[in-house]
């Protein structure tokens, strides 16, 4: 795909990365992603961040096909992510007049990503840069998911540039969002991944874009906004807003049973943890898709993680909701194991030390049962689960 003009003299001159099915490792995107940059024709010509290091060659001929490099006096960049940072230290070369605009942290990531002199200018939350004919407005957004990001807004356009804000893995070469396929369960699947750990944060910079007039949204992922790009802030701005009853306790319940002994465990547990200050929820690890969980155990107070042991182990499905952990604000959180087993009883504990390696807080040594539970064995389950619940109102009588 060539370049294209999404605004008057405003040029994609991204790329497109349509057979990519893993970003970072760990995010799926079924239907790719695109690296998306920008070109602003203005008396002083601005590039909008640049491109994965693997689209290097064909980013500088696009941009050639448009302005002789030499020419281009600013080259924003609003987040310093290799996907974005990539081809800068090539591109650079070639356009050796450019000086960099960027947030402070974002100048000190990219001298540990070019590792030599560049001629950067940091730019102030507010700052207004003049290309001449045109006026960029750059507006701090830190951790919209690195605390270097920023976004650009050019005013005369009004074009928001926000980098990964408003984004999604999604390649389709028609790049406007009427143009392209449906692809409203990606654009929420990348605020999910990449953006739910940080919804404080997102809330603060929605509140400092919330009075300019945004025609059009130029994300650096996938399908540029140009259909109502209010309602795109605005579904950014409900997932962000939590719902939770502020006089309600929240604690989540995962369990994974192999004879549905533990399922009778974690039925217990939660009896035992309902009461008129908690809002109880149970999941069966292994009927869940631990990728839609997230929002769940970001507003839990406390979390059980319930497993039969096999093999000296905790069972997979709670290894798939365990290992969530890492990419969701969960630190702190309260939380507690318990299980069956047969003659080892490992699961427990091999939770509990990956529990407290992701800084969860385990408040209560586990509860476990041989085989299959006996109503004694249940009514512990149940006083277990309520004396969970006392760690999080530090209420005895919860
Ligand atoms: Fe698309 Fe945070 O990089």
């Amino acid at each position: 795909m060539q370049t294209l003009e999404i605004k008057k003299n405003i040029h994609w001159v991204g790329a497109l990365n349509a057979t990519l099915r893993v970003f970072d490792v760990v995010f799926q995107t079924r239907y790719g992603t695109t690296y998306n940059s920008y070109l602003i024709k203005a008396d002083k010509p601005a590039l909008i961040d640049s491109v994965h290091a693997k689209f290097t060659e064909e980013h500088i001929a696009k941009l050639k096909s448009l302005i002789d490099l030499k020419d281009i006096y600013y080259v924003v960049v609003n987040h310093t992510e290799m996907d974005h940072s990539g081809a800068l230290g090539d591109l650079l070369r070639e356009a050796p007049n450019a000086q960099i605009l960027s947030t402070k942290t974002a100048a000190f990531f990219l001298k540990n990503i070019l590792h030599k002199d560049f001629n950067g200018k940091i730019v102030e939350d507010g700052e207004i840069v003049s290309l001449g004919n045109k006026q960029l407005k750059f507006i701090h957004a830190p951790f919209w998911h690195w605390p270097d990001t920023m976004f650009s807004y050019l005013e005369e356009d009004r074009v928001l540039f926000p980098c990964d804000g408003f984004a999604t893995h999604f390649c389709d070469e028609r790049l406007f969002d009427d143009r392209v396929d449906d692809f409203k369960e990606d654009f929420q699947h990348y605020y999910e991944h990449i953006m739910g750990p940080y919804r404080k944060k997102i809330l603060e910079a929605i509140e400092k874009i919330r009075n300019l007039d945004i025609q059009l949204i130029a994300p650096s992922h996938g399908p540029i906004l140009r259909t109502n790009p209010g309602k795109y802030i605005k579904a950014y701005e409900d997932w962000s807003t939590s719902r939770k009853d502020p006089n309600k306790k929240q604690i989540v319940i995962f369990y994974a049973s192999m004879y549905g002994n533990t399922k009778k465990m974690a039925e217990a547990v939660a009896k035992g943890a309902s009461t008129i200050n908690t809002e109880v929820k149970l999941f069966d690890a292994a009927q869940i898709s631990p990728e839609f969980i997230r929002c769940e155990i970001e507003s839990a107070d406390g979390i059980l993680f319930g497993s039969s042991t096999l093999n000296g182990d905790a069972i997979r499905p709670m290894w798939d909701i365990i290992d969530i952990m890492f990419s969701v604000n969960a630190k702190g959180k309260k939380c507690a194991t318990f299980g069956t087993y047969g003659w080892s009883g490992e699961a427990t504990k091999q939770m509990e030390d990956r529990l407290n390696g992701l800084k969860l807080k385990v408040v209560q040594p586990p509860i476990k049962v041989v085989l299959t539970p006996t109503e004694d064995d249940l009514k512990r389950c149940s006083i277990f689960g309520y004396d969970f619940v006392k760690t999080l109102t530090n209420n005895p009588s919860a």
